[in-house]
């Protein structure tokens, strides 16, 4: 890359995508080359020269998006959510391909990253650290009721790390009676029970719950406003063209330790 970083925005005229052109236009070292929305193709010619395409489209879209952007050359960070393990194994078999006979360090980069407010990834990172000390972890996230997909990708990413954490420390299944109302009992994500609660008002909040007997742990975010996104937006822009295959997690790039 050179060293301005330019930039193309997928679902431009959307809510995220405006506030992306904004904080790209505002932002020192990079440059915002292309607007695409619906209707447009992606492609060599609309990215216009892009180094890196940002995807803040819909779920059925993204994926398409991200396959049509490596094609052009360009490096992807994506926000959209509707993610799964088929989709992403797809996008790394893509890089895979693209970045056969590149030197190392030099192919392309795809960062997926189902959260990228700096709040809800500390409280992912802390919710898979102290999994393992506590018997049950549920997970409740809450958003505007405009959102069209549940549970959101954040919390199955957080649940899923829960999940991951309580099978490496061999704990098994958690206690749950429930023998009527199953549906009552939210969404299983790996193991872990997902909730998800539409409230006009509300704009990105998630609260991990884990229990013991006779103590609870609650750890909660609020995104109270999509600027909180931009500098993870910005940081991942920054950071993908140096991480070549498929990243999955702003914790990723972020020295969690
Ligand atoms: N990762 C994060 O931190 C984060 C934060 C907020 C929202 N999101 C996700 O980002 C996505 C977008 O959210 P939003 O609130 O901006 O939605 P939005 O509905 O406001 O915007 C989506 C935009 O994508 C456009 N679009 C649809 N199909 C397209 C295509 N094929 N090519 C290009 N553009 C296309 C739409 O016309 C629209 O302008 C959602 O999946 C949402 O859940 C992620």
């Amino acid at each position: 890359m050179t060293d301005t970083i330019r930039v193309a925005v997928l679902g431009a005229a959307g809510r995220m995508g405006a506030q992306t052109c904004a904080a790209v236009e505002a932002a020192d070292g990079l440059e915002l080359v292309a607007r695409i929305d619906a209707g447009d193709t992606v492609d060599a010619s609309t990215l216009a020269g892009a180094d890196v395409a940002v995807d803040f489209t819909v779920p059925a879209a993204t994926e398409a998006n991200v396959h049509a952007a490596l094609d052009a050359g360009a490096h992807v960070v994506v926000g959209t959510t509707g993610w799964d393990d088929a989709s992403r194994g797809r996008v790394s078999e893509h890089l895979e391909r693209a970045n056969d006979g590149r030197p190392a360090g030099e192919g392309l980069g795809v960062l997926i990253a189902p959260n990228f407010g700096l709040s809800a990834v500390l409280a992912m990172t802390f919710a898979a650290k102290a999994a393992r000390y506590f018997e049950s972890a549920e997970v409740v996230e809450l958003h505007h009721p405009d959102k069209i997909d549940a549970p959101s990708g954040t919390a199955r990413h957080t649940a899923a790390a829960i999940a991951r954490a309580r099978t490496e420390a061999g704990l098994g299944a958690m206690p749950d009676a429930t023998e009527t109302g199953h549906e009552a009992r939210g969404a299983d994500v790996d193991g872990v029970r997902v909730h998800a609660v539409r409230l006009r008002g509300l704009v990105a909040h998630e609260e991990i719950l884990l229990g013991n007997a006779g103590e609870q742990l609650v750890i909660r975010q609020d995104s109270f406003d999509r600027a909180s996104f931009m500098p993870g937006v910005l940081l991942a822009v920054r950071e993908v063209g140096s991480r070549p295959g498929l990243t999955v997690g702003l914790e990723n790039v972020l020295d969690l330790g």
